[in-house]
């Protein structure tokens, strides 16, 4: 089952997030890891955004992931708005900002459900995303649900993808 995130999902979201970080090192080459202070403030600009979506898939009463999305347009004009000339063209997709699942549950198609969900709940024909050049795995997800790769932000390390 796939439903909104509610306040009271706090600290399931940030056990998420510890339990991915035992086993993904490209985490802790972020700047802030997945401090609760960095997962705190995702969740606060999530909230704040203009179209956004936070959904979280459940097995039972257990959250096993979730997804965090908002309008890619005002996540370029606030957060990385020297790339604006090379995003332009993204400027209508929903940025999928954060997609995180339980690693106990990796390749039962979770992560692909809160996908869907994410793109049937939003206005957009398109989603984008971007991760850590390091992040092999989360790059083979995005490549097998039908993201390609945009653009190569060498200065921050990040690599875009879209399913444009
Ligand atoms: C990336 C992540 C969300 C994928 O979630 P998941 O629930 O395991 O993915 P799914 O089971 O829905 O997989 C969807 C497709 O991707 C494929 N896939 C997923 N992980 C893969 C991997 N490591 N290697 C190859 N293919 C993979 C699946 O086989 C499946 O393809 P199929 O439909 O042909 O069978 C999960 O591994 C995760 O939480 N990783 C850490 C956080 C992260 O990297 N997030 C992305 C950047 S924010």
């Amino acid at each position: 089952m796939i439903r909104t995130y509610s306040h009271s999902d706090y600290g399931c979201v940030l056990k998420v997030y510890a339990a991915v970080e035992k086993v993904s090192p490209w985490i802790k080459l972020l700047p802030f890891g997945t401090s609760e202070r960095y997962v705190h403030s995702e969740i606060e600009k999530v909230i704040a955004s203009p179209k956004s979506c936070f959904l979280v898939s459940l097995q039972g009463e257990s959250i096993t992931g979730f997804v965090q999305a908002q309008q890619f347009k005002t996540f370029v004009e606030q957060e990385v708005p020297h790339l604006a000339h090379l995003l332009q063209q993204y400027g209508d997709g929903t940025y999928v900002r954060n997609i995180l699942v339980r690693p106990e549950q990796w390749k039962e198609n979770i992560g692909k459900q809160l996908l869907v969900e994410v793109k049937r709940q939003g206005s957009a024909q398109f989603l984008v995303t971007r991760t850590h050049p390091d992040n092999s795995r989360g790059i083979k997800f995005f490549e097998k649900t039908g993201f390609r790769e945009m653009f190569k932000d060498e200065f921050a390390a990040r690599v875009y993808f879209s399913n444009l």
